[in-house]
């Protein structure tokens, strides 16, 4: 299958090698940069912000793709797309204006995307799948990396499959689909079957020990694994 890209999280990378280890993983095969944010109010923990994504920028031509676990959301998008972040996506629970929220990350020159909670209902996409570029189904609860891939969330994505084609179909335009938390070379072709195109792996590629290949190994056999993917709509 084409047009499947893999999106290293750099939340589990050495922080304090950050910049070569963005040049490592993009070296190795990474299509995409996941930067994830957090605040210590929307999830319980803290990370990193726009002048850390300000300084990865120089070291990388692949995009940046800032998941924003903060609340509120809007002071930070100018300064995240001023940082070079290239798709910014959120939570709608952290949003008071998610329509707003959507219309101004894309006014900022970066393309959008609402993230869904293992317990978010779908019906948050209702009335704004013409402003989005990207749907971010979470397979764990946010806050932590290294955490166990929730199962349930495979039934979402195929949903959220349908929802996306019935749009495209109707109204034009490419909305990825997104998911992050748990995944591993042994469940990302089920993720992939599902219906999803990109695939977000923080311990799985930066824990990944150099006897193995390290991270050329995981994601050479992350992709092997999408190769054997079924087309999706078609299960076994
Ligand atoms: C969790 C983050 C994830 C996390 C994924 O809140 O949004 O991007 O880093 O890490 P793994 O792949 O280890 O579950
Ligand atoms: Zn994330």
């Amino acid at each position: 299958m084409t047009g499947l890209r893999i999106a290293p999280s750099i939340l589990s990378a050495d922080f304090a090698r950050l910049g070569e280890e963005v040049e490592a993983v993009v070296a190795a095969g990474a299509d995409l940069i996941h930067f994830d944010v957090m605040d210590n109010h929307y999830v319980p923990n803290l990370t990193i912000g726009p002048a850390v994504c300000a300084a990865i920028r120089p070291r990388t031509r692949a995009r940046i793709d800032v998941h924003l676990m903060v609340k509120p959301v809007d002071a930070l998008v100018p300064l995240f797309a001023k940082a070079g972040a290239d798709i910014i996506s959120f939570h709608p629970e952290a949003s008071e204006h998610v329509d707003r929220t959507l219309t101004l990350i894309r006014e900022n020159g970066c393309r959008a995307g609402l993230v869904l909670n293992p317990a978010t209902p779908l019906h948050c996409l209702d009335h704004v799948m013409g402003r989005l570029d990207l749907i971010l189904v979470m397979s764990v609860n946010p806050g932590f990396g290294g955490q166990a891939f929730i199962p349930e969330a495979l039934d979402k994505i195929a949903a959220i499959r349908q929802r996306i084609d019935r749009h495209t179909a109707r109204h034009g335009g490419e909305i990825w689909l997104e998911v992050d938390g748990g995944i591993k070379t042994g469940n990302i072709r089920a993720v992939a079957e599902a219906g999803a195109d990109t695939f977000v792996a923080g311990s799985a590629i930066f824990g990944a020990p150099d006897r193995d290949g390290g991270y050329r190994g995981v994601i050479a056999d992350m992709r092997d694994q999408l190769q054997r993917a079924l087309p999706v709509g078609r299960p076994a």
